[in-house]
């Protein structure tokens, strides 16, 4: 089983990759951070879920702002409810989290070459552990992050036309990450809207608490994306590490933009066209890229490990 620091702003999708994760990889900590709520909600919330399903994973608590910009946006619409994970935990529990960026730190360091980070939010505690210990690029076994759109489904974001959520909402991560020689897997909106969980296929889990965690999940895509389904983005993450033969994955250089209407822009530059080598780029700035997967697979493989 992989070692994983599972890094996650739990919103729906993020709970389904967690259940995903803990019942095929070894999970040695939960790291929250902002993102589809405020730090401190997401922390809850990620307590709560663990405790609901008997997830027996030390949380850590994580960065609770971007590098940059501040986090306000308008989350009226928050499609993950208005308490970030469906609206179904009412209580908020006193846990001692204790900081996510200490934890990363020295799990990296007591695990040299072995840890995967599964970035499935906003990359500020990937980015910032890394601006705090660069020597530890060279001891991460690989990140893997939800993130990104480049568009070959027609679809270049999801939070504005050009930039999908956990990128767009801190873009001088995502970029301080794909500056650095850390290896990276991309697992962008291109193959994640591929997957469109039904209410049959979710029926068919048998576990109420799902279903009813998932209500405001459904009704945003049913009023707003006009469809009877859901995309569950994170859990696809797992796939990947559990069977990454089911993923199409290109090798290119990525680069994000940070700025005015294509802040979170994510741009993938294919190396072979790079006819007069202007790029000058190595080869440790090639990222894996995932622009197709089978989805028979992927899909009947995460929904016969969740049924009960
Ligand atoms: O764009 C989708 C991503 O943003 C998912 O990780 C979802 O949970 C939100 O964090
Ligand atoms: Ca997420």
């Amino acid at each position: 089983m992989n070692k994983i620091i599972f890094d996650t702003d739990i919103g729906i999708d993020d709970a389904f990759a967690l259940l995903l994760a803990y019942k095929t990889q070894n999970i040695l900590g939960i790291t929250t951070v902002f993102g589809n709520t405020n730090i401190n909600q997401v922390t809850n919330n990620a307590v709560l879920f663990s405790k609901k399903f008997d997830i027996d994973v030390p949380i850590y608590k994580g960065c609770s702002n971007s590098l940059v910009y501040n986090n306000s946006f308008d989350d009226s619409i928050n499609i993950h409810g208005n308490n970030g994970l469906g609206d179904i935990f009412n209580d908020y529990v006193n846990y001692v989290a204790y900081d996510a960026l200490e934890f990363i730190i020295d799990s990296i360091n007591d695990n040299p070459h072995e840890i995967i980070l599964v970035a499935l939010g906003p990359l500020t505690n990937i980015a910032t552990v890394i601006k705090k210990c660069p020597e530890l690029v060279s001891k991460i076994k690989f990140l893997i992050i939800m993130g990104g759109a480049f568009g070959t489904d027609g679809c270049f974001g999801n939070i504005t036309c050009n930039s999908e959520f956990n990128v767009w909402s801190d873009p001088h991560a995502a970029q301080l990450i794909f500056l650095s020689k850390l290896p990276i897997v991309v697992v962008p909106l291109d193959v994640t809207h591929k997957i469109v969980i039904t209410e049959d296929d979710l029926l068919s889990l048998n576990n109420n608490f799902l279903i009813d965690l998932s209500r405001c999940y459904m009704s945003f895509y049913r009023n707003k994306k006009f469809f009877d389904g859901m995309v569950l983005h994170d859990p696809i993450v797992i796939s990947y590490l559990i069977e990454d033969k089911w993923f199409d994955v290109k090798d290119v250089y990525v680069e994000v933009l940070t700025d005015s209407l294509y802040r979170g822009s994510t741009l993938m530059y294919d190396k072979k066209y790079d006819f007069h080598n202007i790029l000058h780029h190595n080869d440790s700035l090639l990222r894996k890229v995932c622009l197709n997967l089978d989805v028979v697979n992927v899909k009947s493989n995460l929904l016969s490990i969740l049924k009960i």
